[in-house]
């Protein structure tokens, strides 16, 4: 794939905030939070699909049943999560498009069942079915199957026009949909006057226009040229944020996948062999089948600080004095602490050097040599956004939640160890990962903290003392 592909984070997956105000309308046979559920399916296509079914039921390898047909999609279990970009990912025959077909009714299983927001369309009639496609699942195509004859906005509005509902009505909605994609200005132009990108977003246009919560996208990107690839990546996930649907997405492209995803599927000869956040799909790969898809992904881009992150170690209360600061230093071997006040908000850094010198002039209070240069990151950045922070930083780089506080550090090892893949251990092992070496030399500092130590803290020096 082409250096204009590679994959680029998108910010901060907020899977919690999607759909949110959409949950409450879901039927009761699957809980609120779940927009697709499908249960045990299979498709065998060919003479007899059952018998095929029965026996990789019970163990046969899909290569053995190709006497009774074609096993496209074996015991198949999943929710999608409303709100949740849900990639399905896998080579070609695979299963994907069999899958999502069966999500929407296109295909009937062979065996299991399909939930969509409550209704079961595993074995309903064809009337039943049309209306799931009409009211609650559509679907965008990787060839946009737009109509030649027909403008922007009659392609936009066809699925409403199939529906009977009047010209006006139904213009007035294909437009804000319009709008929404990008095509405003192009109404009245004709599918060939258009680029690929732009058939591509009135594709997507018929696929809004119906409103439905839920869009199945088959390849539905894998026409396009990189560039125009990635701006339409970017605007799906926009749309998805701001109209809060469910969204199945297929595609062979790995950094697609692990750009749009909030959870990914890995298909591999009709079984999903993993399910996964991209998180867990790059960290803990199931077999040697994902760890080969992954190998090439940047992990840089794809990790987050939170996936990473250690319990930071060399962090001091502000109410310590400079003397603990001293001694935490010099236990931990390090030229800097982090600071936390109440519930452990990070207030800043303490250095050795300031330390140092506030214990021989006798002061108590540390707080007048916290300075504000921690590094700090936030669990949902990526590595790529530590490398300059962590470069710059004598300490950890400092991950902080929404409220400022402490709640874990990554030390340059961690964050090398991460992106070569290798388990930090087998690094931390060898290296310090508290960070740099004291400027001030141990040595030194026990000395200070024996010469300085008042009578308050007698008992503490001799046992500085002994241990030293
Ligand atoms: N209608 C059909 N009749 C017979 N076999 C089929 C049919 N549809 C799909 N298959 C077979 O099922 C398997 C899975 O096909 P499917 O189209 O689901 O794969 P895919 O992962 O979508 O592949 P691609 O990336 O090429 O689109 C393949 O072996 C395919 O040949
Ligand atoms: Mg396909």
């Amino acid at each position: 794939m082409g250096v204009a592909n590679a994959y680029v984070p998108r910010p901060g997956r907020d899977q919690e905030n999607r759909g949110a105000s959409r949950r409450a309308r879901f039927g009761e046979s699957v809980t609120n939070d779940v927009a697709i559920r499908a249960d045990r399916i299979y498709k065998v296509f060919g003479r007899r699909p059952r018998e095929a079914v029965k026996r990789l039921a019970n163990g046969a390898e899909r290569s053995s049943v190709t006497g009774f047909g074609t096993a496209a999609v074996i015991d198949a279990s999943f929710d999608v999560k409303v709100g949740e970009i849900f990639v399905v990912m896998g080579l070609s025959g695979s299963g994907k498009s069999t899958l999502i077909r069966m999500l929407n009714g296109l295909l009937e299983p062979t065996s299991g069942s399909v939930n969509v927001l409550g209704t079961e369309i595993t074995g309903v009639s064809e009337a039943v079915l049309r209306d799931v496609r009409r009211t609650k699942v559509s679907m965008v195509f990787q060839h946009f199957a737009l109509l030649p004859h027909r403008t922007v906005i009659d392609n936009a509005a066809y699925g409403l026009e199939v529906q009977g509902i009047p010209a006006a009505e139904r213009h007035e909605r294909a437009q804000r949909v319009i709008e929404r994609v990008g095509l405003s200005g192009w109404e009245d132009k004709l599918p060939g006057q258009l680029s690929g990108g732009m058939q591509q977003r009135v594709g997507l246009a018929r696929a809004l226009v119906a409103d439905t919560d839920i869009l199945l996208m088959d390849e539905a990107f894998s026409a396009l040229d990189p560039l125009i690839r990635r701006e339409m990546q970017e605007q799906l996930v926009e749309l998805q944020r701001e109209l809060g649907k469910t969204i199945v997405f297929i595609t062979h492209d790995l950094n697609e996948a692990m750009f749009l995803g909030d959870r990914i599927a890995v298909m591999r000869d009709g079984r999903i062999v993993q399910l996964g956040t991209p998180d867990d799909i790059l960290t803990d790969p199931a077999n040697d089948y994902v760890a080969q898809f992954v190998q090439d992904v940047d992990r840089a881009r794809v990790l987050t600080a939170a996936g990473v992150m250690e319990p930071a170690r060399s962090v001091l209360s502000a109410t310590a004095g400079p003397r603990a600061a001293l001694r935490t230093m010099r236990d931990l071997q390090t030229s800097a602490v982090f600071v936390v006040g109440n519930g452990r908000k990070l207030l800043g850094v303490v250095h050795d050097t300031d330390a140092l010198k506030l214990v021989k002039r006798g002061e108590k209070d540390l707080m007048p040599i916290v300075r504000q240069d921690a590094a700090t990151v936030t669990g949902e950045q990526h590595l790529v956004d530590l490398f300059e922070p962590s470069a710059e930083s004598p300490l950890p780089v400092a991950v902080v939640d929404d409220a400022g506080r402490l709640i874990g550090a990554i030390p340059r090892v961690t964050l090398l160890a991460a992106l070569g893949n290798v388990t930090s251990s087998a690094i931390t092992s060898e290296l310090s990962v508290v960070g740099p070496a004291p400027t001030v030399p141990v040595a030194v500092m026990t000395e200070t903290l024996r010469q300085t130590a008042s009578f308050a803290d007698e008992a503490e020096a001799t046992i500085e003392g002994s241990q030293a």
